[in-house]
């Protein structure tokens, strides 16, 4: 799916301060882009992403998603919507502590139009031998790949990431950007994807900086390459 942005602002309002988070953004996603997000602490980031993602509203401006004005829609609409079209994976990996995999898999599952097996997302992120193991008996990385399952497992249109890799070390978060390229270039999905680190820019189509709630700097990546092949730090 392609996502429009026009115009949106959003101001947040605590008690006398208000802090303009997003400032007059105006940007275009193509559907199946892969667009990396960066900018300081602060900049916008995770705002932008909420506001794409229906997660929260603009103050003002237009976001569309393929046909449909998401701006425009009811809290009940936007859930829907979300629900139907939209996978989300945070830092945190937000798992059902007593649920197995297999079962924290199927959770994501449930109440989706066109979900892929249980079976075939877990062997995406190489997980079949541990489907039937506990949160608790998984380290971090392999946590995260339970949840980027979870997202995976009914067909999102556009996947959302804000900082999956931040709690993970590079050879873990190498693995969990080599599984986001590869949803992307197996089922199409478009993919928004915030990090702190620069070098993750190599396998986007598109670099996206933020600064005070601004798009600084918006480049198109010619010579995209495998996650393999990001050289942490750098
Ligand atoms: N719910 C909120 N209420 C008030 N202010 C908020 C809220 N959410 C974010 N902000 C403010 O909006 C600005 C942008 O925040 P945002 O979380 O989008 O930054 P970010 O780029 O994701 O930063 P980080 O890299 O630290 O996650 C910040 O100044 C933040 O304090
Ligand atoms: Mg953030």
């Amino acid at each position: 799916m392609a996502i429009k942005l026009e115009q949106v602002t959003k101001i947040y309002t605590t008690g006398e301060v208000e802090t303009v988070a997003l400032k007059d953004v105006t940007l275009s996603i193509e559907k199946g882009e892969v667009i990396v997000l960066l900018g300081p602490s602060g900049s916008g980031k995770s705002t932008l992403l909420n506001v794409c993602s229906g997660l929260d509203v603009p103050t003002s401006g237009k976001i569309q998603i393929d046909d449909d004005v998401i701006s425009d829609m009811t809290s009940k609409q936007l859930t829907k919507f979300r629900r139907d079209n939209l996978g989300f994976i945070f830092q945190q990996y937000n798992l059902l502590q007593t649920l197995s995999v297999r079962e924290n898999v199927e959770v994501g599952r449930e109440v989706s139009l066109e979900p892929f097996t249980v079976e075939e997302v877990v062997e995406q992120v190489g997980l079949t031998p541990n489907i039937d193991k506990y949160p608790y008996q998984l380290s971090g990385g392999e946590q995260q790949r339970v949840s980027i399952a979870r997202a995976v497992v009914k067909n999102p249109k556009i996947m959302f990431c804000d900082e999956p890799t931040g709690a993970l070390d590079e050879d873990n978060a190498k693995e969990i950007l080599g599984i986001i390229q590869k949803l992307n270039e197996t089922y199409g999905t478009t993919v928004i994807l915030i990090t702190h680190n620069p070098a993750i820019g190599i396998m986007a189509d598109r670099v996206i900086k933020l600064n005070s709630g601004e798009v600084v700097d918006d480049i198109k990546n010619k010579d995209k390459r495998p996650a393999s092949e990001i050289v942490w730090g750098s």
